[in-house]
Parts: C-alpha cells; structure tokens; sequence
C-alpha cells in the first residue's frame, strides 16, 4: 500500500461515513464512501483499493459476505472492521474469517493511523516477498526455497554468492530444514548447472558399500565385480556432488575422500589408474562435525575441505514469521496436486501453527499440512485438522524458559504457549495471561508479521 492509500468506506450510518472520510483525509488517504455491500462489491470489481474500511451490519448482504469475497478475490486488501456497540463475538468471528483488524468507536485518529500503518507494513513485506521471489526466479532459478526471515534472506545471499565459484560447501541444519534444497538451489544458479546433479547419503551404506559407491570399481575387483562400475564422483564429474549425512562416514572412507577432494582424481576400487574429476562438493549434516572431531570421529582435515563455506539453516521455530508463508504454499501445492477444495486455514489454526515447536522443521510442516488437505472436506483447515501428534503436544502446559532470552522473547513464549494450551481459544488465553483480547490479537499479528 502506497503511502497515500485508497481506501474504500463502506458503512450505512451517514454521519459515521463522514468522520471517517474526514479522519482518512486528515492522513492524506483518498476515500470513496458508500453505504451498502451491494455497491461495496461492486465498486471491489470495478478498481483495487488497499484497504476497504466497514461495518459488519452493511444492508443488503451484510459484511460477512463481502468479507467472503474479499477473501477470494482481493487477497492483499485489508479488511478493517468498525466494531459496534454489542457485536464483539461477530469481530472476533470476522477476524477469524480473515479480516486485518477492527477499530472500536468512538473513532481515534491516533489508533486509525497505527492500524493502516502495520498494514502498509505488512502489505509492503508481501510485496518484497513477491519481488524477492521474482527475482530469484528470474534471475537464478531459486524457485523452490521459501521464506522471507532476515535467516532466509541471508541463506540467499550465500546461495548467490557462493554459486559462481567452485568453492565446497558445507550445508549444516536440523532434520527436515531444507539441506538438499539449498544444495540444488546451489548447483541450478551455478555454472555447472548443465551438469548432472547427483546426491548420495553417506549414511545409507555400510563401510565397503558407500566406497564402492564413491570410488566405483574395476571388473575383477572383488568376487561380485562383472564389470567396471563407475563411483558417483565420475557419474558427477562436470557438475555438482552432493554428500549427504557426511558425518555418518566411517574414517578410512574419510581418508580416501580427502584425497579425491585434494587431487580432483578417484581411483577406482582395483585399479591403479585415475581419473581426474571435475565438480564442486557440496556435504551436508545435522551433526555438529566440530564435537565429532574432538570425538575423534570426524577428520579434522576434512573438515575443512568441505568447510570453505559453511551455511547454518536455522530451525523452523526461529523463524516463525516464514511459517505463514509456509503454510499457504503447502496449501495451495496440496490442494492442487489432490484436486481439494481448501484455500486457507483458519486465524486459530494458524495460531496452533505458530505455537509448535517443529522438531522435524519444514519437513513436518509439509507433511502435517499434506496431511490435513488430504482429509479435509471444507474450504479452510480449522484446529479440528490437526494431527493427533500435534494436538496432544499442546496439553503440556510448560514453558521454554532460560537466561538469556529478551522479555520480548519470554512474552511470546509464555502467550503462544497458552493459546496452544487453551487449543487456540483467544478469550481463554488472555483472560490466563491476565491481558486484554486486543493485546492478545495485536500480539499475535506481530508475530505473524502482519
Ligand atoms: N525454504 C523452504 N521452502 C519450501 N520448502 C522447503 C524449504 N525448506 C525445506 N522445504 C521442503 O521440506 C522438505 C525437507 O527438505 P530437505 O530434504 O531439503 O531437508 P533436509 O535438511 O535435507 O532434511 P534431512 O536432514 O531430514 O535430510 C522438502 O520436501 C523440501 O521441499
Ligand atoms: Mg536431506
């Protein structure tokens, strides 16, 4: 939303309309004023508006109905409701239905200016989103990798950065946090994406079993060898090798590794000959190799062969507000892919969403949404969805609390944690938390980002 909005008023009551267009004016916003959802939908058809400001009682049809329509069709609008006196269950019900925020009578200009600011806020970082992502597609291919956490932000600028040199790199990060995409993102923007792209998990095979599938071997090696079988390094070789669960090596195949990645020649298993290859080596793990080295598991030489660039992928639970971008990407691939009719998911779901831990990071997420899209026969996911794993992670009502955490920090914690505990009921929560419903939803939309 630019700094001046558009902003459409669609309220019945006249005098009402008029203070509003006066304070919008004041803000230096343009206003068109209207008093029915009929014309309400009409006007939506006809031109964008940032932001449509009504009431829920609007003649005709009423609110809920343009809010429905709003939800379909005008997706980065914001919907801001006028609450009126005895009607706080119907906001809290708009709100889940999607709306951005509500504004209380009387009218302050003070409140109306902060809620189209954090709405201006939110629809500029949508909009960075959509442009980073254009960006990266057009530019280098980076299509597959979500998220907009200033973590993510700097993982594709190493991605961009270390892409155009040979340089190996060593990609560390919980289960399920995106390794293997990193890496692929790596080689399609690299120089070598004309090459093949081969991933292997070191963890797979035992000792004799992931040498022969480095290194290969020459017929004749051992009692099975028919014939040659070239090692992954050659069926690489040109492009870009991916070396997953790396610390699961055993250290004689560490030894031999090092070598290959110090030479850029493999010798086959039987043979005395080799053969140069050319690639870049991309390693990845969810250990942590610096205590494995100490442990005397892990060269430590290796490591820093593979380590010349290390990028760290942080969990999921550091970067909440990408799960809400997560989420609406899962969505809408899972409702495709199964020809479902979901759209979304409702406020308290995502709220659920946001309060998990995700030990099984993007992974999980991906699977719990699929999961749910599967099963579910409406237009939105609700709390209802949710896998049983995740529900019954929520009755346990401890916090995660050490020295150290910023009183931010600890806040969030303490209210995500009884949102999940009450099962997503605001009222609940806030009246536990001692805090207002207004606090409790204000909070809330910062940590979402919007
Ligand atoms: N930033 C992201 N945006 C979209 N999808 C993602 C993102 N990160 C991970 N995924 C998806 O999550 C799943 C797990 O990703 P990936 O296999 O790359 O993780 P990993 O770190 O290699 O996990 P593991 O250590 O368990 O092998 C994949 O389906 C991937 O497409
Ligand atoms: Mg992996």
């Amino acid at each position: 939303m630019p700094e001046k909005a558009k902003i459409l008023v669609a309220v019945e009551e006249t005098r009402l309309g008029e203070r509003l267009r006066h304070l919008l004016n004041q803000l230096g916003h343009r206003v068109t004023l209207l008093k029915t959802s009929d014309l309400a939908l009409r006007y939506l058809e006809r031109e964008p508006f940032d932001a449509l400001i009504m009431s829920l009682s609007l003649p005709q049809h009423g609110g809920f109905r343009v809010l429905e329509v709003c939800r379909e069709r005008h997706r980065r609008m914001g919907v801001i409701i006028i609450g009126q006196r005895g009607e706080a269950e119907k906001t809290v019900r708009a709100l889940e239905a999607g709306a951005y925020d509500s504004l209380a009578r009387p009218l302050s200009l003070e409140r109306i200016r902060v809620v189209l600011q954090r709405l201006m806020d939110r629809q500029r970082l949508e909009r960075e989103n959509r442009e980073l992502h254009r960006e990266l597609h057009d530019r280098w291919g980076i299509h597959n990798l979500i998220g907009i956490s200033p973590a993510m932000r700097r993982i594709y600028d190493q991605i961009v950065q270390v892409a155009p040199s040979k340089a190996s790199l060593l990609i560390c990060g919980e289960s399920g946090t995106g390794k293997e995409l990193v890496a692929r993102a790596v080689h399609d923007i690299s120089k070598r994406s004309g090459g093949p792209f081969v991933a292997v998990n070191c963890g797979a095979f035992s000792e004799n079993l992931i040498s022969d599938e480095l290194f290969g071997h020459v017929r004749g090696a051992f009692t099975d060898a028919a014939s040659d079988k070239p090692g992954v390094f050659e069926q690489a070789d040109g492009g870009t090798l991916f070396l997953d669960e790396v610390a699961e090596l055993a250290l004689p195949v560490q030894a031999r590794l090092l070598r290959v990645l110090q030479d850029h020649r493999v010798q086959k298993l039987g043979s005395t000959k080799t053969t140069a290859v050319d690639l870049r080596v991309i390693a990845a793990t969810h250990r942590d190799l610096e205590k494995l080295v100490g442990q005397g598991s892990f060269r430590e030489d290796l490591l820093y062969r593979l380590r010349v660039v290390l990028v760290t992928l942080p969990p999921l639970r550091e970067r909440l507000e990408d799960i809400p971008l997560l989420v609406d990407h899962f969505v809408r691939r899972y409702a495709a892919e199964n020809q479902r009719p979901v759209r979304g998911v409702t406020r308290s779901l995502m709220d659920a969403l946001l309060s998990y831990s995700w030990p099984g990071n993007i992974r999980e997420l991906e699977n719990a949404v699929q999961g749910m899209v599967v099963l579910c026969t409406g237009d939105r996911l609700t709390e209802e969805d949710l896998p049983r794993h995740i529900k019954s992670s929520f009755s346990s009502p401890s916090l995660d609390l050490h020295v150290g955490m910023t009183l931010a920090r600890i806040e969030r914690e303490a209210i995500l944690k009884t949102l999940a505990f009450t099962g997503g009921h605001k009222r609940k929560t806030a009246k536990i938390l001692g805090i207002g419903l207004r606090t409790l939803f204000r909070r809330l939309k910062e940590y979402t980002g919007d």
